[in-house]
């Protein structure tokens, strides 16, 4: 695991998207897993600047978002097609049937039994194997929660999960409540790649910025592998890159890091 601490916020998104930007001109039609969250909006800022400016080109890439939210349709402006839409897509030259975001409105669903019911179970297996028919994703953009999850990977989260529905905790909810009008109307659930799917990306690329991170990230990087970490699993990675900013990395060892 590769922890390269960045001045700010701006150098680590800077870094992160030359990153990307390198693997795609090595390999035109890179399998690219995309994150959502603040944290990557400054990365998608300056993909798209290089695709405008030096004309990285998106034509042929296939991406895969990690989650999404249940119950709110696309276009709502919380959605994550509407985010990924929004902060890149509409901006670069991404053939609109390579994108794939989860889908995530299912209808009446029965709460006790979501997790066996057929059209999501479906849906996941379908996810996972359009993930396979692309030969696996070559690099998965990551973010973390500051309770150390991935994707909706909640803690307690199996470390071999798989696409799957997922309750999202009370801090979850809490914290991505600043995106919506009330804390009432944050989702409860979400469709997620599972840990054992992020764990099958030949590359990982996860950035945290920002005092609230750093928690998460001492026990991601330090701490012992645990299910309740679930960026904790990186560390098994063969190719784990974290970026940060000094205030994601604060808690840090030094031992532990490089600086970018
Ligand atoms: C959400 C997303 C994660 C993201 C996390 C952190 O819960 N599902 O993929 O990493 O929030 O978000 P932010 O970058 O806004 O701190």
């Amino acid at each position: 695991m590769l922890v390269v601490v960045h001045e700010d916020y701006g150098a680590m998104s800077k870094k992160g998207a030359e990153i990307i930007a390198s693997r795609i001109r090595r390999k035109p039609n890179l399998v690219l897993g995309l994150a959502t969250g603040s944290t990557p909006v400054g990365l998608y800022k300056e993909i798209i600047r290089l695709h405008k400016s030096e004309g990285l080109d998106f034509s042929k890439v296939i991406t895969f978002n990690l989650d999404e939210y249940i119950g709110i349709p696309p276009e709502h402006d919380q959605s994550y097609h509407y985010f990924m839409r929004e902060n890149l897509f509409k901006d670069i030259n991404i053939n609109p049937s390579n994108v794939h975001v989860p889908h995530a409105m299912f209808g009446d669903l029965n709460i006790s039994s979501f997790e066996t019911d057929p059209k999501i179970v479906q849906f996941c297996e379908w996810y996972e194997n359009e993930i396979k028919k692309y030969g696996g994703i070559d690099i998965q953009v990551l973010g973390i929660g500051g309770n150390g999850h991935i994707a909706f990977n909640e803690p307690g989260s199996s470390l071999g999960s798989r696409t799957r529905i997922k309750t999202l905790t009370e801090k979850t909810v809490k914290d991505n409540s600043r995106f919506f009008k009330s804390v009432k109307e944050v989702p409860r659930y979400a469709i997620t790649m599972g840990v054992g799917t992020i764990m099958e990306a030949r590359e990982l690329l996860l950035l945290a910025n920002g005092d609230g991170k750093a928690d998460a990230v001492k026990a991601a990087v330090e701490g012992p592998i645990t299910a309740m970490c679930p960026a904790s699993a990186l560390q098994l990675h063969q190719k784990a890159i974290i970026l940060t900013d000094k205030k994601a990395a604060a808690k840090l060892s030094a031992e532990f890091v490089t600086y970018g």
